[in-house]
């Protein structure tokens, strides 16, 4: 008998069984643990390290960072950070690769698409984007079809088994977009479709876009948009400079994209958001930000560097919002964001959490 994937209209995800599904949850343990139980007992310590030199708490990463790095756990936490981190990705990589067709059917057409694919083989790859590994990825999310699938699996073990059904995507969408009648909407850097698809039930009239660098990420969107009925235009472009003619959406949004690319960059994809957006329109990101807890900001930036996300530190270090005011746009703000339910935090506090978690942000402002 074929496998399914042959004779399935989409491309469809292989699912981890038997042992491989016993790793992968072994993983998934290890990386909790790191999360709810390293995390804590660390923050721990580095508190009794302060008490003890009656030293106040340091509320930035460049002073926090000399403590923490000072503490013997230190060493352990980090080797619990990047090692379950590649196994997952090594025994990803073997599922994907011994899934008869897989790869193969992401290449076939979806019939009487919803949505379209338009692919773009001569588009340039930015350096940034394909000499260096992204979260550790063996061959980052564009040189293989493979790479699509591995990358789609993984980011549920990344975060914690806890965005299985994709909730912080939703709330993001539910409680930090306002609800307009959008005619044209643009999700840059979309990935393989996650961050793009609840545009779509929200606003349901509007024309959605999902773009990316990577065609492999493209392809598996749109076979899982068509899957789930949901009508998308996915294309191969540069955020920096996607070739759409100015004034073409009212709402452009991102997530987890600039904490991804070079500072140059961030400027220039803002300054395209602008370009592309209509007078009225709205910008909206979801990304990280430093908190002004010393700890907890050398933490995700020392993440960066554990993890292979180089530009982390520089968007710590950036004024994200001056950066919007200066490329024309007002009412730009940054609120944070509660991944767990709550979304948007319209107070604008953080709320106190002991395990290690994200310190999302959402940034937006008016063309
Ligand atoms: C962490 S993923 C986020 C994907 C998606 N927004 C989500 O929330 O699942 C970052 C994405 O940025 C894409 N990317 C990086 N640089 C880009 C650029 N200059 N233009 C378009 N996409 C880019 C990568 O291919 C990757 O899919």
């Amino acid at each position: 008998m074929a496998p399914e994937t042959q004779t399935a209209p989409y491309a469809l995800t292989p699912e981890p069984r038997g042992e491989d599904r016993a790793y992968l949850e072994f993983t998934l343990g290890l990386k909790q643990h790191w999360a709810r139980r390293l995390y804590p007992r660390l923050r721990e310590r580095y508190e009794g390290l302060l008490a003890t030199a009656r030293r106040p708490e340091p509320s930035t990463a460049e002073a926090a960072g000399p403590i923490v790095e000072s503490l013997p756990e230190y060493s352990f936490f980090g080797w619990m950070e990047r090692n379950p981190q590649k196994m997952m990705w090594r025994r990803l990589e073997k599922v994907v690769r011994e899934s008869a067709g897989a790869a193969e059917a992401l290449d076939r057409p979806v019939e009487r698409p919803l949505g379209r694919l338009e692919l773009d083989p001569d588009l340039e790859l930015p350096r940034y984007y394909t000499e260096g590994e992204f979260h550790i990825q063996p061959g980052g999310v564009w040189s293989g079809n493979e790479n699509a699938f591995v990358y789609e699996l993984g980011a549920k073990i990344v975060m914690l088994g806890e965005n299985d059904e994709y909730l912080f995507h939703r709330l993001f969408v539910e409680t930090a977009i306002p609800k307009r009648e959008y005619r044209a909407i643009l999700d840059l850097a979309c990935g393989f479709g996650k961050s793009t698809r609840p545009f779509v039930d929200a606003f349901p009239r509007a024309e959605v876009v999902g773009i990316d660098l990577s065609g492999p990420n493209l392809k598996l969107a749109h076979h899982q948009a068509e899957r789930l009925g949901k009508r998308i235009t996915f294309s191969q472009r540069n955020a920096e400079a996607t070739g759409y003619q100015d004034g073409s959406f009212d709402l452009v949004t991102a997530t987890m994209f600039i904490h991804e690319i070079p500072m140059p960059s961030v400027r220039r994809v803002i300054e395209e958001a602008y370009r592309l957006l209509r007078s009225g329109g709205l910008l909206a990101f979801l990304d990280f930000h430093r908190t002004g807890d010393g700890f907890r900001d050398f933490m995700m930036v020392a993440h960066g560097a554990r993890n292979n996300e180089p530009y982390m530190p520089h968007l710590f270090r950036t004024d994200v919002v001056g950066l919007c005011r200066e490329a024309g746009f007002s009412a730009a703000e940054m609120l944070p964001f509660d991944e767990r339910g709550a979304g948007l935090i319209a107070d604008g506090v953080w709320p106190k959490r002991p395990e290690w978690h994200f310190p999302w942000v959402v940034v937006r402002a008016e063309r």
